[in-house]
């Protein structure tokens, strides 16, 4: 399974990709009104650190406006892929922007019917979010499970991509689910390389390795 980092942050990016884990990045009108500035200048970044996906949001609600917005994004690097909510005019901007070479990222999918109409129109990824579901008591890995199923039968060329990543436990079942790609939060990233047992293991190894080394040197 591919790992994206799911944030608009440089710096959080630029960790990751140091850890060689980074496959791609997700950004969101949300996460990038966290971090502010100029949009098409933090794409620009992101994209000279990675050159896996990295998804650029469009927030028009008309056809004509999300292609305009799609095609300036798509400008800025040959790695952006142009992230586009779920909703009729969502799916005809799809179709337009595929049949113009554009890759896109259909977000905001609750069920495995949007997803399975979003390959249909063209879109590369297929973003269902998880945490949201899980957050009104619905299992939100089944939509995973269901969409990549359906993907895998009938031999679609888009990718699922599970979002919404709330803990690294999500990261787990994602992968067991058959995710092509989860984005996760860099906090989860973190979570999921720390174990208490690992760190402990670690200060004792330091502990001996000194004594050893002490003992050693005191012995001449
Ligand atoms: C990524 O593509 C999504 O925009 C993001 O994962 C949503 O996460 P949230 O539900 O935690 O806001």
């Amino acid at each position: 399974m591919k790992i994206f980092l799911d944030t608009a942050d440089i710096d959080e990016i630029r960790q990751a990709a140091r850890w060689g884990v980074l496959d791609g990045v997700t950004t969101n009108p949300s996460l990038y009104a966290k971090v502010g500035g100029s949009y098409d200048d933090i794409l620009r970044e992101v994209c000279t650190i990675t050159s896996g996906p990295v998804s650029a949001e469009v927030v028009a609600d008309d056809v004509e406006g999300m292609l305009a917005e799609g095609r300036h994004y798509a400008k800025i690097a040959p790695n952006i892929v142009v992230k586009v909510a779920m909703s009729e005019n969502g799916l005809e901007a799809i179709s337009r922007l595929a049949d113009e070479g554009i890759r896109t990222n259909c977000t905001l999918l609750f069920t495995a019917n949007q997803g399975l109409l979003a390959a249909k129109a063209g879109a590369s990824l297929l973003s269902p979010f998880v945490g949201r579901l899980d957050d009104i008591n619905q299992d939100g890995m089944i939509v995973i499970r269901d969409l990549a199923e359906i993907v895998a039968i009938h031999g679609l060329e888009a990718e699922v991509l599970a979002a919404s990543i709330r803990n690294p436990l999500h990261m787990t079942q994602a992968a067991l689910a058959g995710a092509h790609i989860a984005t996760t939060p860099f906090k989860v990233l973190q979570q999921m390389i720390h174990h208490p047992l690992t760190d402990k293991g670690i200060a004792q190894f330091k502990k001996d390795w000194a004594a050893a080394n002490e003992a050693a040197a005191a012995k001449g």
